[in-house]
């Protein structure tokens, strides 16, 4: 791989939902460009086993948060920012939304996603952006979900939405801290999470996990799914000190999957 100075050695930054899969691989890869980093998920040992994994790479440190806990997402910025002694990137990655249509989730959970997928963003976003200087960075990871629905994940499809709204105001109104703030939006990246979908449809459908996985990636015009390293590249670079002057925007990063034009 080409070598470029990313300006990323010693930034302070928090990674949510970092214990598996995009927020993992986000966290190792601003390590191994010398990065301070602070993972967290909501299940110790999951978390413990990340921080295990990383541990060797860099200066990195954990804090348990639940991102469906308002008071928990509140507590890790302050608290992630009092160990790291200042916060440059936060790179915000949530968990999975339960999969479903309109006629199978419950009011519960449209609730529980409010919290999971919509509330968490705001908090975090909010009181990053009030601890930070001007060169920080906010970087939210979505889903392709927001430019094109996807059959069975109505949560991620409704919720998940305003995100795009929330990228847009924050890069307003932390744009003039100098703090900018964007958004990924990964399609299908091989992560637990992916496993868990192909599991689900093959049982809804009754066809072998094979097929199902066949299927996804002929919609894909590179003919196969993404790796979790591929996000977290996007996400780096929009941390980066190659990318200065780009602020409010969501980049795809789905193979070309999405068949929107704009
Ligand atoms: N993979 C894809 O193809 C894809 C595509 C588009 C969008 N996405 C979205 O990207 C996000 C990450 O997906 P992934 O594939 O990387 O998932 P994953 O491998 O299943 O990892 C999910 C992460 O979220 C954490 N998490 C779950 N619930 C949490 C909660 N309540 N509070 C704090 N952390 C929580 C998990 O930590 P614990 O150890 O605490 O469980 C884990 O670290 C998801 O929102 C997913 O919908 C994924």
């Amino acid at each position: 791989m080409v070598r470029i100075d990313l300006g990323i050695k010693g930034k302070k930054v928090i990674v949510t939902a970092a214990s598996k899969g995009i927020g993992f691989a986000t966290a190792k890869r601003f390590l191994e460009e010398g990065a301070k980093v602070i993972i967290s998920s909501h299940d110790e040992n999951n978390l413990r086993k990340a921080y295990e994994r990383l541990k060797n790479l860099g200066e990195v440190n954990y804090i348990i948060a639940d991102l469906t806990k308002p008071s928990d997402v509140e507590n890790l910025i302050k608290s992630g920012y009092s160990t790291l002694g200042g916060l440059d990137v936060l790179v915000y990655v949530t968990g999975s939304p339960k999969p479903g249509n309109l006629f199978e989730l419950t009011n519960e959970d449209w609730i529980n996603a409010f919290y999971l997928l919509l509330m968490s963003a705001v908090i975090a976003v909010r009181e990053a952006g009030k601890l930070m200087k001007s060169g920080g960075r906010i970087i939210l990871s979505t889903s392709m979900t927001l430019k094109e629905p996807l059959p069975n994940l109505d949560l991620s499809n409704v919720v998940r939405l305003s995100l795009a709204g929330l990228i847009k105001v924050a890069a307003r109104e932390l744009g003039e801290k100098g703090i900018l703030v964007n958004g990924v939006m990964p399609g299908w990246t091989l992560t637990d999470r992916v496993d868990q979908l192909v599991k689900d449809r093959a049982k809804r459908e009754g066809r072998s996990e094979e097929e199902i996985i066949r299927d996804i990636t002929r919609d894909v015009p590179l003919k196969r799914i993404g790796k979790p390293e591929e996000v977290a590249n996007v996400i780096l670079f929009l941390a980066s000190e190659l990318s200065t002057y780009v602020n409010g925007v969501l980049i795809p990063v789905d193979g070309g999957l999405i068949k929107a034009t704009l």
